[in-house]
C-alpha cells in the first residue's frame, strides 16, 4: 500500500454501506458536506480517510471509492456501547453542550475511548507518508492528535472540533479533563467553530495545564522540545452548489408546491429540521408554537409546522426519553387543535434525501432553528442557500455557531418562551420587502463563506505550520 500525503481521521467513513435485496454490498457517498469539501483535494493529493463503517464487528480491508482510499476501523458491540454511545455521546456530548442532559462518567467508558482512539491513531500513523499531514475531526477522537504525534513526529497534525467547547466551570467536571487537553494539544492547528469555543479551550489550557499561551498559540512541552499549537475559530459551512442547483430545478419546485398542496395550502408553513437530539430545542419550539395556537395568535387553518426529526443515537437513554416526550406533546397538540382538513404539526421521525429536503426548504415560509446549544447548525445555512428569490424568514437561536455569522436572522433565546413566540410571529408577519433585505444579506454571507472557503483557510493554517516546522 502506498503511503498517503494527506489523511483524514473521523469517527465515520464518508461512505455508507448499502445492501441490496440479494445481500450484495455496495458503498454510497454519504451526503455530508465534509466529504464534498475534501473530496477534490483528497483525490488530487492521494488522500486516505480513516473511519468506522457504522456497524459492529465489520472487519474490512482498505478499499478505494471515488479515488479516495478508505481505511475502515472495526468496532465491537461492546466498543460501540462504551466508546461511541457511552463516552462520546453520553459523556462528552452532553458536557460540551452545557449539560442540557446530565453527562455520565464511567471509568470503563473512558478506557474504551482511549483504546479506540489508539486504534484510529495507529491506522492513521501507518497510512501517512513521510512529512505528510493528518487532519483529525471531532469530539469522538480528541486523543488522536497526541497519539499520532508520538508515533509519527514528522507529520503535521490538524484537529477540527465540530461541536461547542464548554466554559471552564463545566469542563472542570470531567475526571479526565487534563488528558483530553493534552490529547488535543498534540495538534499543530486546533480549530473551533466560534471564537468563544477557542477562548474557552485556551482558558482551560492556562488554568489546568499552566502552559504558556501567547496570542492564540500554546507552547506545548514535549519530551525533548516544545511545539506551538495554533488555536483559532474556523466557522464551517456547506457546499452551496447542490442546494442552489436543486432549488432552481423545476422538478423540485413542483415537489415544493405539491407539499404545500398536500397540507391543505396553509397561509404559512413553518419548518424545523433536526436530528432528534436534546440540544436542538425541539420541545421549546413546539411549546411556543402550541401556545400561539391556544391563544389564538395563530390559527390551525392558516398554519402548519413541519417537524422533521431524524432518528439518532437511538440506544442512548437521553434520546429514548426525548423521543417519548416530543411524540407525546405532538400527539396532544394535534389532538387538541387539528381539524379534518388541517394539522397543527406534521411530524416526521425519518431522514430524507437531499432532493426532498430542498423541496421542504422551498415550501417553508419560516425556518425555525431553536437549538439550546449547537456548534454551528448547517440546516440554517442550507435553508438560506435554497432561497434564491430572497423570500422566507429564519428564526435562529443565539446559542448556535451560525448566530455569529447570520446576524440578519431573527435571533432568539429559546429558553425565553414569550420571546420565542414573538420571534415566530415576527417571522410569520414579516413583509416581503423586509424579508428580501435580510435574506440578501444572509445569502451573501453563506455563498461567500462556503465549505471550500472553510477548508482552504484550515489547510492554509496547516501549510503555514508545516513551513514553520521545516
Ligand atoms: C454531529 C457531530 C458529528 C456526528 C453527527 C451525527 O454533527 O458533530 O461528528 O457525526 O452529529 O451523529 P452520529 O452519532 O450519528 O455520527
Amino acid at each position: 500500500m502506498t503511503a498517503a500525503d494527506f489523511v483524514v481521521v473521523a469517527n465515520r467513513l464518508p461512505v455508507d454501506r448499502v445492501l441490496d435485496a440479494d445481500g450484495q454490498e455496495s458503498w454510497r457517498t454519504s451526503p455530508g458536506g465534509l466529504v464534498a469539501a475534501l473530496e477534490p483535494m483528497m483525490q488530487a493529493a492521494g488522500g486516505a480517510w480513516v473511519g468506522w463503517a457504522g456497524q459492529p464487528d465489520l472487519e474490512l480491508d482498505p478499499f478505494t471509492a471515488n479515488d479516495i482510499r478508505l481505511i475502515p476501523i472495526a468496532l465491537s458491540e461492546q466498543e460501540i456501547a462504551e466508546y461511541y454511545e457511552g463516552f462520546a455521546n453520553d459523556t462528552i456530548w452532553p458536557l460540551y453542550h452545557d449539560v442540557i442532559a446530565p453527562p455520565q462518567y464511567h471509568r470503563e467508558w473512558w478506557e474504551a475511548y482511549v483504546t479506540v482512539n489508539r486504534r484510529f491513531a495507529e491506522a492513521a500513523a501507518a497510512a501517512v507518508a513521510e512529512n505528510g499531514t493528518v487532519w483529525v475531526h471531532d469530539y469522538q477522537l480528541q486523543l488522536v492528535p497526541e497519539m499520532v504525534r508520538a508515533l509519527r513526529p514528522d507529520v503535521t497534525i490538524g484537529y477540527f472540533h465540530h461541536i461547542p467547547f464548554p466554559a471552564h466551570g463545566l469542563y472542570a467536571q470531567m475526571p479526565w479533563r487534563d488528558q483530553v487537553l493534552r490529547g488535543l494539544l498534540g495538534a499543530d492547528v486546533i480549530g473551533f467553530q466560534r471564537a468563544q469555543d477557542a477562548n474557552y479551550f485556551l482558558a482551560a489550557v492556562r488554568r489546568r495545564l499552566k502552559y504558556d499561551v501567547k496570542s492564540s498559540v500554546v507552547e506545548v512541552p514535549g519530551e525533548s522540545s516544545t511545539h506551538p499549537a495554533l488555536v483559532k475559530a474556523f466557522p464551517i459551512s456547506i457546499d452551496t452548489a447542490p442546494y442552489r442547483e436543486l432549488a432552481a430545478s423545476p422538478r423540485i419546485q413542483a415537489r415544493a408546491a405539491e407539499i404545500r398542496e398536500s397540507l391543505g395550502n396553509p397561509k404559512h408553513i413553518l419548518l424545523g429540521v433536526d436530528r432528534l437530539d436534546y440540544t436542538k430545542g425541539i420541545r421549546h419550539r413546539i411549546k411556543a408554537y402550541s401556545e400561539l395556537l391556544r391563544q389564538g395568535r395563530l390559527h390551525v387553518e392558516d398554519v402548519t409546522l413541519i417537524q422533521v426529526a431524524s432518528p439518532s443515537r437511538e440506544r442512548v437513554d437521553a434520546y429514548v426519553t426525548l423521543r417519548d416526550e416530543i411524540e407525546l406533546s405532538v400527539a396532544r397538540i394535534n389532538g387538541d387543535t387539528d381539524t379534518m382538513g388541517h394539522s397543527a404539526i406534521r411530524y416526521l421521525h425519518q431522514g430524507f434525501p437531499r432532493d426532498e429536503m430542498v423541496a421542504l426548504y422551498l415550501a417553508a415560509d419560516v425556518m425555525l432553528v431553536t437549538a439550546l446549544r449547537d456548534g454551528m447548525n448547517l440546516v440554517a445555512k442550507e435553508y438560506i442557500a435554497t432561497r434564491a428569490d430572497n423570500r422566507g424568514a429564519l428564526v435562529l437561536s443565539e446559542f448556535t455557531g451560525a448566530a455569529d455569522e447570520l446576524r440578519q436572522a431573527i435571533l432568539v433565546n429559546p429558553h425565553d418562551i414569550e420571546g420565542l413566540k414573538d420571534a415566530i410571529m415576527t417571522a410569520v408577519e414579516m413583509p416581503a420587502g423586509e424579508q428580501g433585505k435580510r435574506m440578501r444579506a444572509l445569502r451573501k454571507r453563506v455563498l461567500e463563506n462556503d465549505v471550500n472557503a472553510w477548508s482552504s483557510s484550515f489547510l492554509q493554517a496547516l501549510a503555514d505550520a508545516r513551513a514553520a516546522r521545516a
